[in-house]
């Protein structure tokens, strides 16, 4: 299928899928375990119901959102993703780029196969960097600073990653490091010459701002020392908060309490997210975390959401339970997998085109008057 004839992200994806290696397409298309929360992710989206108000002028629809003093064209931006060069070449430029074109925050990955001084250039003033805390305070420390140098604004820690997810299809790959070309892996290699060809061009991608650290990791136990530490606590989140003197974010939040405390330590903002499903297989989907967030946060901070947003539709859902915007992770990731630059931009346009729509249908003449009140209605299926 031609990247126009696209309708839809999952269309992108099947796309992805036909061009890609198995152990590469699976490194950003799977989750955790079964794979549970990572479905429930998008079912839950889907069984949020909101009710359309007709004879309501939709002849102009304002998609734009103010969102820390910057106002973007859409309300929603590209979560951080880590390696994602393994995927297709070039995809964390090609993705930056796109971001500051349609005027998007891009949010940099610290585990991204392209540097952050890089992606900050890409992004040019739309970049916003996101953090794991490392177990070395010196490692922390010197990507905050290279952040600071960078001129990040925006710092996003995430702190759902207390231990790495359990994947079981990348232990199903025998993904590993350093990586291994099994005879398996070459036939895929084989199979897909259009990807493997691009690849050999572009070189083996690596955790580009870790390169140095990890020259001497020789299994995944290294690499997840080296990124983050099951030892994170408040106290040291609350450090980090004093350390940084921009926007400061928390990625990863869940549970009401744990969003208060975000407040209470002078966050800016909270992601509530499970990290696309990777994380926690018996975990929640966001869009049902986020009423009862929303309740205890009471326009304390701002509301962030993401994971399984696979439909313009699915941008307004999140609004109209209380999120003030929203991230996509794998959307995106999903069209650049199925056509580089051009397949990118075709994911963006997608989940545009049926924002608007989704407004004007909706009877809203612009994001921010969705309001829970008005339009809301969520269907319990279980
Ligand atoms: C391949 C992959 C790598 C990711 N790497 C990171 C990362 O480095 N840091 C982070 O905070 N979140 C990471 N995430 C989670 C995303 O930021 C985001 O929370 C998630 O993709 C949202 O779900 P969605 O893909 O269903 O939209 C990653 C997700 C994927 C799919």
């Amino acid at each position: 299928m031609s990247l126009d004839r696209a309708a839809s992200i999952d269309d992108l994806r099947a796309r992805a899928k036909r061009r890609i290696p198995r152990f590469a397409f699976d490194l950003v298309d799977g989750g955790a375990e079964g794979e549970r929360n990572m479905r429930r992710n998008t079912e839950a989206f889907e069984e949020v119901e909101l009710v359309p108000r007709y004879m309501v002028d939709v002849s102009m629809i304002d998609t734009k959102a103010e969102l820390f003093g910057q106002t973007f064209d859409l309300p929603f931006g590209q979560a951080p993703i880590g390696m994602l060069n393994a995927f297709w070449p070039e995809a964390d430029l090609t993705l930056a780029r796109l971001c500051k074109s349609e005027n998007v925050p891009y949010v940099a990955s610290s585990a991204a196969s392209t540097t952050l001084e890089e992606l900050a250039e890409a992004a040019d003033g739309n970049g916003w960097f996101q953090l794991y805390v490392s177990g070395d305070h010196t490692v922390t420390e010197g990507l905050i600073s290279r952040a600071e140098a960078a001129g990040y604004d925006v710092m996003m820690v995430t702190v759902d990653v207390p231990a790495a997810g359990k994947r079981d299809r990348d232990i199903r790959n025998q993904l590993s490091v350093p990586f291994k070309f099994t005879p398996e892996v070459m036939l895929q290699l084989a199979a897909n010459p259009v990807w493997s060809l691009a690849s050999l061009r572009h070189g083996k991608p690596n955790i580009a701002n870790y390169a140095d650290l990890l020259q001497s990791a020789t299994s995944y136990a290294d690499v997840q020392k080296t990124l983050i530490t099951p030892g994170l606590t408040w106290h040291q989140l609350q450090q980090l908060r004093d350390r940084w003197k921009g926007i400061f974010l928390v990625k990863g939040i869940l549970h009401p309490q744990d969003a208060i405390k975000c407040a209470e330590l002078g966050a800016d903002g909270i992601v509530i997210s499970n990290h696309g499903g990777r994380q926690v297989a018996f975990g929640p989907p966001t869009i049902e975390a986020l009423p009862a967030i929303a309740e205890a946060i009471d326009g304390k901070l701002k509301i962030l959401l993401d994971s399984g947003v696979r439909r313009g539709a699915d941008i307004l859902r999140a609004k109209a339970l209380g999120a003030d915007f929203v991230l996509t992770g794998r959307a995106l990731a999903y069209g650049v997998g199925a056509g580089g630059a051009k397949g990118a931009a075709r994911a963006m346009e997608i989940l545009k085109l049926e924002l608007v729509r989704a407004l004007g249908q909706l009877g809203a003449t612009s994001f921010s008057s969705v309001a829970a009140s008005e339009h809301s209605k969520i269907h319990q299926t279980h």
